[in-house]
């Protein structure tokens, strides 16, 4: 899938994402991801994961970012997520759970997704990632 996206944009992406991974709670993996989305008024949301010590509790990067922007307001009244970068802080590879899948797939059902993948970047869409997904 390779819908196209602003080189600047998508560097903005990265950036937010990256930066937003070094902000995550994960003392029981220590994997440390971010995550950041850009929604079809243009704003850039971010999120990371915050882990529990009841390990089933943890909030993914994706999630996180998501339900921020839902609070925020900035998911609301037909607006969608065009994009979500997900970034690990050291750049270990990457993809959307299954679980942030089904949540993208709610807020963005055309969203276009940035990853990392044995150090390299790699654009998808939710459709390919998520195929016949789940709606009510
Ligand atoms: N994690 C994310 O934040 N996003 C994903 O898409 C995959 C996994 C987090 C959850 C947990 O805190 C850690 O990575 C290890 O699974």
């Amino acid at each position: 899938m390779n819908k196209k996206i602003a080189p600047e944009t998508e560097k903005l992406l990265w950036d937010a994402a990256t930066a937003a991974a070094s902000l995550a709670y994960a003392p029981y993996s220590s994997f440390h991801v971010g995550a950041a989305l850009l929604t079809s008024e243009g704003e850039i949301v971010t999120g990371c994961n915050v882990e529990n010590a009841s390990y089933g509790l943890t909030n993914c990067a994706e999630r996180t970012a998501i339900f921020r922007a839902i609070a925020e307001q900035k998911l609301s009244r037909g607006i969608t997520v065009e994009v979500i970068a997900v970034a690990h802080r050291d750049h270990q590879s990457c993809t959307p759970c299954g679980a942030c899948r089904q949540v993208i797939h709610e807020f963005g059902p055309n969203a276009i997704v940035l990853y990392e993948y044995e150090s390299e970047r790699r654009q998808t869409s939710i459709s390919a990632l998520l195929p016949e997904s789940f709606q009510f």
